[in-house]
């Protein structure tokens, strides 16, 4: 398991260079979750690991986000693209394994690539479904293990790798565990120009 402070050390020590690599080509996944939340005027929403903000200039002027992430550097990055959003954005210090809301506090809940970079998944996705309305909308942006027999030996080749590097993980099964938290309409669509990301829509339980 990849440890929440290899993920906050390497974040810190990335983030002033996170945009010029992670910007051209995740950018698609961005924008396209933004239009599969679609979230009413008017409500709030929780952007969870939100990093250096690249999501924030996609959403419409009349909502307001919540965006937090466990790492200090990245949130840094964040506040000039949090002062330039259409909307307003409160931007926080928080652990998705270990949210500091009360049960039941958002309609509207989105995180882009993230769940491939926690200590937990199991555990963020119990604390996603936790503070969530039931019957909320959450949309996710992530790698999804691949069906095929060779990516899958690939796959885990290079995990043992990445998570040492506290980068990210490839041997979580996002879609079961969405499953045994009794997610509702799970629609799942490729994007990023690899196609090796998905944007993976659903309901929290009504
Ligand atoms: C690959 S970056 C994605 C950032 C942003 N969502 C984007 O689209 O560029 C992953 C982010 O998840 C954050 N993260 C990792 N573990 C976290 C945790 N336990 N709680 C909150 N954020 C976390 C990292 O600090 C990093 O900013």
């Amino acid at each position: 398991m990849i440890s929440s402070q290899n993920i906050q050390h390497t974040y810190d020590r990335v983030s002033s260079l996170y945009d010029l690599f992670f910007k051209p080509w995740l950018e698609s996944g961005r924008e396209r979750a933004v239009e599969v939340l679609d979230p009413a005027a008017g409500s709030k929403i929780l952007e969870i690991g939100v990093g250096t903000g690249l999501g924030l200039e996609y959403y419409p002027r009349d909502v307001e986000v919540i965006g937090f992430d466990y790492s200090f550097g990245m949130l840094k990055e964040s506040k000039q693209k949090a002062y330039t959003s259409k909307c307003r954005v409160n931007l926080v210090q928080m652990d998705v394994e270990n949210l500091a809301f009360a049960d039941h506090s958002f309609d509207y809940l989105i995180g882009a690539y993230v769940l491939t970079v926690v200590s937990d998944p199991g555990k963020a996705i119990k604390e996603i479904f936790r503070v969530a309305r039931p019957g909320a909308r959450v949309v996710l942006v992530n790698y999804l293990r691949s069906r095929g027999k060779i990516m899958g030996v690939i796959e885990d080749l290079f995990h043992p790798i990445f998570s040492r590097l506290g980068l990210f993980t490839l041997d979580h099964d996002l879609p079961g565990l969405l499953k045994q938290n009794g997610a509702d309409n799970i629609r799942t669509e490729p994007t990023s120009f690899l196609r090796t990301h998905h944007i993976i829509s659903f309901t929290t339980p009504a």
